[in-house]
Formats: C-alpha cells, structure tokens, sequence
C-alpha cells in the first residue's frame, strides 16, 4: 500500500467480535482466562491492549516499520529508549534539542550515569568529534524544535554504522508524511504523537517504531516492565488522527509556506525559519529527505526584544497562545518562556532560541484569516 492508503488501513482489520471498522475502545484493564494461560491474546493492559495493539500495527506501518509500541507521553518513549543504556554510555544529540528532552536527558539520566553530549548536528564532523568507546547512541531531531535546523538522517545513519550505534530520530515536526526516517537508516523512529500524529489537541501520547525484532522486544519488555503505556481512549484518538494525517499535512504544508513566505516579506520582521527557503541552512538535505517542508514556522521580530515578541503573541486571534503543535488548530508559541524554559538561557541562545523568538504551529484554517491575524498583531 501508499501512504495514503496506510493511514486509514495499515495494520489494521475489522474488530473480530462484531465486525466493527474502528476498534472499539476496549475500556478494560484485564481479560477472563478459561485457565491459567487460557486467554485470546490478551492478558492485562499494560502488557497488551486491543485498542493499543490496533494503533500500534497502525504506527509500525506508517512509518514502515515492523514493531509500532505506544507510550502516555512522547517523554514516556524517549524514557524508554533511554532505559536501553546502562550507566558509562555515552549520547551525542542536538544543541536544539526540544526543552522536555534536553531536561529528561539532563536532569533525570545524567543522574543514572548516562553522559550527554549536545552538538549542531548539521555539521556531520562536529558529531563525529563527539564519538568515543562509550557512544551509544545518536538522538537527532529534524527539524528541530523551535529553530527548524535540519539535520541529514543518511549522514546520522552512516556515522552510526561506522561506530556501530543506534540512530533514533524524532520524526515529531515531519511526521512520515513527510519524511521516513527508518528507510534512511534509523533503527528507531519516535513521535510526540500529542502533535501532528493525534492532530486534533485532544492526546498526550508517544510512540516508538522499529524494524528490528530484537531491539523491539527489548524495547516491549521496558514498556510493560516501566509501564507508561497509553490507555484505550486515547489509542483510538490517535488512531482516527493519523487517518487523516495526509489530508491534514498537505494543508499544513500549503498554509506553513504561505506563512512563511509572508512573514519573510514582512517589513518588521528580522528573521524567519522555516526550511523551505532556498537560503534555510540545510535546505538542500531538506528537499531530499522531505517530501515538502512543513508547517512549522519560526521568527525574530525586528530590534530582537523580548517586549516586542510577547506584544504580538497577546495580540493574536485565530492562533492561539498556548504550548504543543501539529493540531487543525493554528498555535502561537514564546519557546523561551514556555517549551524551552527548562533550558539555560545561555545554552538556548547559543542555537538562536533569543527571547524574541515566536514559534508558529500553522494549523488548516484558510490560510488568508492567518495572514489577516499576522498583520494586525505585527502592525
Ligand atoms: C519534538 C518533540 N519531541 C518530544 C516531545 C515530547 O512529547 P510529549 O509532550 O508528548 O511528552 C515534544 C513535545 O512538545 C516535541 O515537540
């Protein structure tokens, strides 16, 4: 099947009970057994729910991969991922990095012995540099979040391979609509499935893909033995979110470029980041890996003060001023005072995130009532 096709039938068959096209929500933390063992596959909902399982099979074949596992929060699936180092190992990742990893990394697994190393992973040789007898693994993020660097899953793969890592890619701002990062060589893809994923504000939910098997019992075992598991409701609202990924995507993109295209022209605007101008670092390795460049949309406002910044978000209508991304709705965010907060004001600056900088989630309203909200909160 394509793309298009999986999001609505990949990994999944009618219900076996009543032939339901949706899966039902099986609200149900066990299963009867007719004997100890007896059971039909299930056996408590940690380990396994039918729900879960549908939007599991949905994930792994999306992202064409062969083991789908979610998680209560896309945290919970990077904890997970986490759990498969032992303390001495050594991560290199992204100087810009989301503030919710960067703070898991930091301030919960540099406790356990984990040692992370932050790096501009546009720049191949940087990584390299970073890479010892203890490396483990690489964590990439593309386009990163807030400041939309792109970072070239290939070259991530090679290197991997070269000093036998693993790659896993966060594929949250992209989503596989527009790029599949195990086909590139990753060996495990992570969502925020709260964003584009879910695409309707409504979850909090991870996920975790991989191909291979061994990695994906290790990674099942950590699931049911920490137990962040999504519960059944909200596996269906992921569920029916990614069956209209791809409908929902190509109106980010087309509304994401009309954005951008128009804040770039914009008199008072200093600077904008979105990966689709021919002058965005990296665009090249954009137009490769991606099929388009996404809704995502970053920018300075002229004179970089912080006043000025918040004065636009607080005049904003049609989007609203709030944290997350990737739903129908258009969302304004200040990464410095909320999604990035938790990161060192020095640290942040260092990759761009300046406290004038507004993040843009460009949702699939008409993109002219965006562009009418802009320019009266802009003047
Ligand atoms: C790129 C990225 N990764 C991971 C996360 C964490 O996901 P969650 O909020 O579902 O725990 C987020 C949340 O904003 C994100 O934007």
């Amino acid at each position: 099947m394509r793309f298009n096709s999986k999001t609505i039938h990949g990994g999944q068959s009618p219900d076996k009970a009543y032939g339901a096209v949706m899966p039902p929500i099986y609200q149900t933390s066990t299963y009867a057994q007719s004997t100890p063992g007896g059971h039909q596959g299930f056996e408590y909902s940690r380990s396994g729910n039918p729900t879960r399982a549908a939007l599991e099979a949905s994930l792994a074949s999306i992202e064409n991969g062969n083991y789908g596992l979610a998680f209560g929060s896309g945290l919970a699936a990077i904890d997970a991922v986490m759990k498969l180092m032992k303390p001495g190992d050594e991560i290199v990742s992204t100087n810009d990095l989301y503030g919710g990893s960067y703070r898991l990394f930091k301030k919960v697994f540099e406790d356990f012995g984990l040692k992370f190393h932050f790096v501009g992973m546009q720049d191949v040789a940087a990584v390299e540099e970073k890479i010892n007898e203890n490396t483990r693994l690489l964590w990439v993020e593309t386009p990163t979040n807030p400041m939309m660097n792109v970072i070239d899953i290939e070259a991530m793969a090679a290197l991997a391979e070269k000093h036998k890592l693993l790659l896993a890619v966060d594929n949250t701002f992209a989503t596989p609509y527009l790029q599949l990062p195990l086909d590139l060589g990753a060996d495990i893809v992570m969502h925020s499935a709260t964003k584009y994923l879910g695409g309707h504000s409504d979850v909090v939910v991870g996920a975790l893909v991989v191909k291979d098997k061994e990695l994906a019992d290790k990674l099942y075992f950590l699931q049911n033995a920490s137990g962040a598991v999504c519960g059944p409701m909200d596996s269906f609202l992921t569920l029916r979110g990614i069956k209209t990924l791809h409908v929902r995507m190509q109106r980010h993109c087309e509304n994401g470029r009309i954005v951008a295209e128009y804040l770039k022209a914009h008199p008072a605007i200093e600077k904008v980041y979105w990966p689709g101008f021919e002058d965005h670092p990296n665009h090249d390795v954009a137009a490769r890996q991606m099929r388009d460049f996404g809704g995502m949309v970053s920018f300075v406002p002229k004179g970089s003060s912080y006043d000025a910044a918040i004065a636009i978000v607080e005049k904003l209508k049609v989007f609203t001023l709030a944290e997350s991304l990737g739903g129908v709705e258009s969302l304004a965010g200040h990464p410095a005072s909320m999604t990035h907060a938790s990161i060192p004001k020095e640290e942040r600056e260092k990759s761009g995130v300046v406290d004038s900088l507004i993040r843009l989630s460009v949702g699939i309203e008409d993109a002219a009532d965006l562009v009418a909200d802009l320019e009266q909160a802009i003047g």
